[in-house]
């Protein structure tokens, strides 16, 4: 044998020697791996991701990050249904909704009924929220927050040079726009695609409308109510807010737009509170240089949502990862440290909000007396009111009057309540 060879050989496994005993510190053989579709792409999501992401790892399972960029998570649905067809099937994906009960139906889900057993769920989750989480009465997926989808974020500086009210109705708020628009600044960062314009229609609806309308025209799906008095106020509403927005807006995202606000380049913008997760990114406080509103109008609500993710049957030893992510999604750490970097609030309602920002106690408080007052809906531009097939056809006619100057209200409103007829009739 060449001395070269005997050489190398020896300095490999010296190699080898360090590299196994450094890597049991850092690299234990995993106990597990669950893989995780998601769309949470943006600064902040990621960084609420990677939350979970240590935790697990902390109990020595792996965690696969399967983010899809796309603001609303169109593109992570697609990628979902592309990887259920060749049977990559993710051990968790991002689903919210009606949508968990359609996926169960194809027989592929995973029970989690003794975690949730094990942990309480029934009695730490509202049910406005645990009712979505559940197929013919077994728990198949795991929330993780409450989003506000109806706020208006505002920058008090921009407000200030502008010489504007905080608004507190539709005419104070179109009073303080005209003055941001005066001043030289963009009134409203928004309308970069049809999610985000159905995001604003969402909060104005519920605003201009109330509760009982918006239940029956997006949940009922009532051909009177969408093409009714209540949902023609709302388009006209979204057509005086399309005035005052970028008129470049084209392709930007929702974070972008925040990140405008925050820079004060733009004086508002109207979005869920996940928008909050990237205010607290950009080390501003939410509450003081950004207020947070319910969006204003002639009626109060509370349009909420729950991020939460469908689990898929996977092979044994998977199924303890996919476990420990369900038990740590809803632990009471992981509640208080995800829901702060993500702007949501905590989904477990024994959680204190001690450390987190005025904006979160806010929503809190609201999400209360909205549950009391039966006032809280479920927001039908973030999958929470009604299947894909109808959000779809709602969608669509949105971008059509948005695109389209000429489209008067009371066409729009008329072609809503016809398209989701059909798609109704469809599915
Ligand atoms: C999700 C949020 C997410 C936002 C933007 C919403 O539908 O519920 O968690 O941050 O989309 O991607």
């Amino acid at each position: 044998m060449n001395k070269r060879y005997i050489r190398r050989t020896g300095a490999t496994l010296g190699l080898c020697v360090i590299a196994i005993t450094c890597g049991t510190a850092n690299a234990a053989p995993t106990k597990g791996t669950v893989s995780v579709l998601n769309w949470w792409t943006s600064g902040s999501e990621a960084k609420s991701m990677n939350i979970l992401q240590q935790m697990l790892a902390d109990q020595g399972y792996k965690m696969i990050n399967d983010a899809v960029s796309g603001g609303g998570g169109g593109n992570a649905r697609t990628v979902l249904k592309s990887r259920i067809q060749s049977h990559n099937i993710p051990g968790a994906a991002q689903i919210k909704g009606p949508e968990i009960q359609q996926w169960c139906s194809t027989g592929l889900t995973m029970n989690i009924d003794s975690v949730a057993a094990k942990n309480n769920w029934d009695k730490v989750l509202p049910k406005a929220v645990s009712k979505y989480m559940k197929c013919d009465g077994h728990y198949v997926a795991v929330p993780f927050n409450i989003h506000r989808t109806n706020w208006l974020w505002i920058n008090k500086s921009v407000l200030d040079k502008a010489g504007a009210a905080m608004p507190t109705d539709w005419d104070s708020l179109v009073a303080a726009l005209k003055k941001i628009k005066q001043a030289g600044i963009t009134p409203i960062a928004g309308g970069g695609n049809t999610w985000q314009v159905a995001t604003e229609l969402d909060a104005i609806a519920l605003a201009a409308g109330g509760p009982d309308f918006y239940r029956k025209a997006f949940v009922d799906l009532d051909p009177g109510a969408l093409s009714g008095a209540d949902m023609v106020t709302s388009l006209k509403h979204l057509r005086t807010i399309q005035q005052y927005s970028d008129p470049n807006a084209q392709g930007l995202s929702w974070n972008h737009d925040t990140g405008e606000v925050v820079q004060g380049r733009a004086g508002m913008q109207i979005m869920g509170d996940w928008a909050k997760g990237e205010i607290t990114n950009a080390n501003a406080t939410p509450g003081k240089e950004i207020a947070c509103i319910a969006f204003p109008g002639a009626h109060t609500g509370y349009s909420y949502q729950s991020d939460s993710f469908e689990m898929f049957a996977q092979s044994n030893s998977d199924q303890n990862a996919q476990y420990a992510f369900a038990r740590t999604a809803l632990s009471p750490k992981f509640q208080r440290k995800f829901n702060k970097a993500k702007g949501s609030i905590p989904v477990r309602q024994d959680v204190s909000l001690k450390g987190f920002d005025a904006c979160a106690h806010k929503a809190k408080k609201e999400f209360t007396a909205a549950e009391k007052n039966n006032a809280l809906v479920p927001t039908f531009s973030q999958d929470m009111a009604e299947k894909g097939a109808v959000k779809g056809a709602i969608f669509d006619v949105i971008a059509k009057f948005y695109n389209d100057q000429n489209m008067s209200a009371e066409d729009a409103a008329q072609e809503m309540a016809h398209q989701v007829q059909q798609a109704e009739a469809m599915s």
